[in-house]
């Protein structure tokens, strides 16, 4: 099963990815997850990449794609995987299709910019694992404390309020184009991908009902 959650920054993508995760065995690859662990291992393409990422710009595809590329390799890998925050341009989305890598489902999540202003600048991080927390929404159980492991939890670099408005008008030009050329892909013949569009607003447990009964639909046809 291979899924992509594709929406702007904030709708949830990476809330949602870990209960998929958990309930579906496959793996979550977030290219925003694997920039920033090579930002903290200060490694060569960290040191590349911190500066753009800081600034809400989009990473080069040639990075993008290579690391993408390595990481579905590895073996966990075998039964699908989910995309959190990849492709994020056509040429992206057209490098899949060029490996033959056949996308299933793509689920696409809506929210607000207001609200999405509101979850960024509210949002911790504990960095090892992804997790995500919510000041106020989904506040962990000791505060700024990470609930499984008790460490710090942290404010993302990119989680000012000038930057958000810079990955906001990113995603519009640059990812945004990805709805229609997904949608258009999955109306074609012979075409294994189904679309969903969701509201990305309320309850989060509720998205993850909405979205559990469109991957418990394929699953059983996988
Ligand atoms: P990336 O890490 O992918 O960031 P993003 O797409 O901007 O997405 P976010 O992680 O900000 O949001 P999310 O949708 O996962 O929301 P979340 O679940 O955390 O990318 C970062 C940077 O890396 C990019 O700017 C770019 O520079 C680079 N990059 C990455 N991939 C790239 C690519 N493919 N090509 C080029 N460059 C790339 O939720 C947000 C908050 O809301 C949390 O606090 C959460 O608790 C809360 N929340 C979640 N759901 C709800 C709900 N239902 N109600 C209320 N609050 C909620």
């Amino acid at each position: 099963m291979k899924l992509i959650l594709l929406g702007a920054p904030g709708v949830g993508k990476g809330t949602q990815a870990q209960y998929i995760v958990e309930k579906y065995g496959i793996p979550q690859i977030s290219t925003g997850d694997m920039l920033r662990e090579a930002v903290r291992e200060g490694s060569e393409l960290g040191k590349r990449v911190k500066e753009v990422m800081d600034s809400g710009a989009l990473v080069t595809d040639e990075i993008i794609l290579d690391l993408v590329k390595e990481r579905i390799q590895k073996d966990d890998c075998a039964n699908g995987f989910l995309f959190d925050g990849f492709p994020r341009t056509i040429p992206q989305a057209q490098a899949l299709i060029d490996q033959g890598i056949d996308i299933d489902c793509v689920i696409e999540i809506n929210v607000p910019d207001n609200e999405i202003v509101a979850r960024l600048s509210g949002r911790r991080v504990h960095p090892d694992s992804g997790r995500v927390y919510h000041v106020t929404n989904n506040p962990p159980e000791i505060e700024g404390k990470d609930d499984v492991t008790g460490e710090d939890l942290i404010q993302r670099d990119d989680d000012k309020e000038e930057t958000i408005a810079e990955r906001l008008s990113v995603y519009r030009e640059q990812t945004e184009p990805l709805v229609a050329f997904y949608k258009d892909l999955s109306k074609k013949q012979g075409s294994q991908l189904s679309y969903h569009t969701i509201d990305g607003l309320g309850d989060t447990d509720d998205i993850k009902t909405v979205i559990f009964d469109i991957v418990g639909s394929l699953s059983s046809t996988l």
